[in-house]
């Protein structure tokens, strides 16, 4: 029987081979997936997954980038989300309940912070907030359900005792969940950083920094080795609906074969950004942690065995500089360009005022206002004129 044209162009006759190998994996686009016959419809098991159902449920293509990121960050499960946002708001949301008493570091990626202080207004979650390299601040009561752990923090970039923190939370059945995009999986092990094998429950990653790479592309993943906690994490994934698309998943499975490659080229030219930086006097202070004068150097230093560190280098400006002479600077750049985010090409620039970013007080941070670098793939000699050009401005 033959169709009219318009079913032809809907029911086109050929059929992707199942065959044919190539380079990178096909892509599937979806959100209805054809099921064979009602029998397929009826056997599906969520908790398979080699069982689609549905776009938002996941496609090879959402799996297969989430099983090597997966395998990046030594965890066994992923799920991915839009944004790094939306993979901790996931988290949040999906182990939190009223009367929950949830820790979270000073210098967490501030957006998270705030997701939990709206939490905490509305839902009558309490928000803890520890000092991430004093562990006598973490001081959970019963009612303590989850820890937030970064390292290294965000902004000021100090790294963490996980070691200590995470054994306190474990030995109190306190849920560890780490933003893991800093690492992202390639500076440590964050499910099995030390010698005791010690790991937390879950990761986040915001795959809009090293995996993405390109500086174009949001997006964000939950890890676990846990089946419980996955599944309880993939339930609350697919009834908030939350999906991403195959294209965005596609291109950021391309960029992952140069991850490793760009991840140390960059970490390699941020330590010679950091060395010429310290000797710039406009500076007070420097931070980054593979700096033996850095806040939590030596635990970084037992964490990230080969020295890695991602692109990210802060200066603390000598206080008699205004905003406006930092504003001046950070104008005058013109390889560094104005812009939230890293891990991409084009190395960033972000000024900040920590006065309105931390809670708690931070004896170890100087007086002054900060400047964030994020180091791209720029040559480091071009980026350290930029610099010293821009700071010629403040003479
Ligand atoms: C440490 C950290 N976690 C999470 C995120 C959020 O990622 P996204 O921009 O994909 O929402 C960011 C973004 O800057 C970040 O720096």
């Amino acid at each position: 029987m033959k169709n009219c044209t318009q079913t032809q162009l809907i029911h086109a006759p050929r059929k992707a081979p199942q065959y044919i190998s190539t380079v990178q994996p096909p892509l599937f686009r979806a959100s209805t997936i054809i099921f064979e016959n009602t029998n397929a419809l009826f056997d599906r098991h969520w908790t398979d997954p080699y069982d689609y159902s549905y776009g938002t449920h996941g496609t090879p293509t959402t799996f297969t980038l989430g099983d090597n990121i997966a395998q990046i960050e030594g965890g066994d499960f992923c799920l991915l989300a839009p944004s790094g946002l939306s993979a901790i708001n996931l988290v949040n949301s999906c182990f939190l309940k009223h009367g929950d008493e949830v820790w979270v570091a000073d210098n967490i990626y501030g957006p998270n912070m705030e997701h939990l202080n709206n939490l905490q207004d509305r839902y009558g979650i309490e928000v803890k907030v520890y000092n991430s390299i004093d562990i006598n601040t973490f001081t959970p009561t019963k009612k303590a359900s989850l820890l937030w752990l970064e390292a290294a923090g965000s902004v000021t970039l100090e790294f963490p005792n996980l070691i200590a923190l995470v054994k306190k939370a474990k030995e109190l059945q306190i849920l560890t969940v780490l933003d893991n995009t800093w690492g992202a999986g390639l500076a440590f092990n964050a499910f099995d950083f030390s010698s005791e094998h010690l790991s937390v429950d879950i990761t986040v990653h915001a795959l809009t920094k090293y995996p993405s790479g390109g500086g174009d592309i949001l997006m964000g993943s939950i890890v676990t080795k846990n089946k419980e906690f996955y599944h309880k994490l993939f339930r609350m994934h697919a009834i908030q609906g939350i999906a991403v698309s195959g294209d965005d998943v596609a291109q950021i499975q391309r960029s992952l074969s140069s991850m490793k490659l760009r991840y140390e080229h960059q970490s390699k030219s941020t330590l010679t950004l950091l060395e010429w930086l310290k000797e710039q006097k406009e500076f007070v202070q420097v931070l980054h942690p593979a700096d033996s004068e850095s806040a939590g150097h030596k635990y970084w230093k037992d964490i990230c065995k080969e020295g890695h560190s991602a692109g990210l280098v802060s200066v603390i400006f000598d206080s008699k500089y205004s905003l406006s002479d930092i504003r001046k600077f950070c104008d005058a750049l013109t390889l560094f360009k104005l812009g939230f985010s890293w891990g991409g090409p084009v190395s960033l620039v972000m000024l900040y005022n920590l006065k309105d970013m931390r809670v708690l007080n931070h004896p170890h941070l100087k007086q002054g206002l900060l400047v964030r670098f994020c180091i791209g793939l720029e040559e480091p000699q071009d980026l350290i004129n930029d610099i010293k050009h821009a700071l010629k401005l403040l003479e």
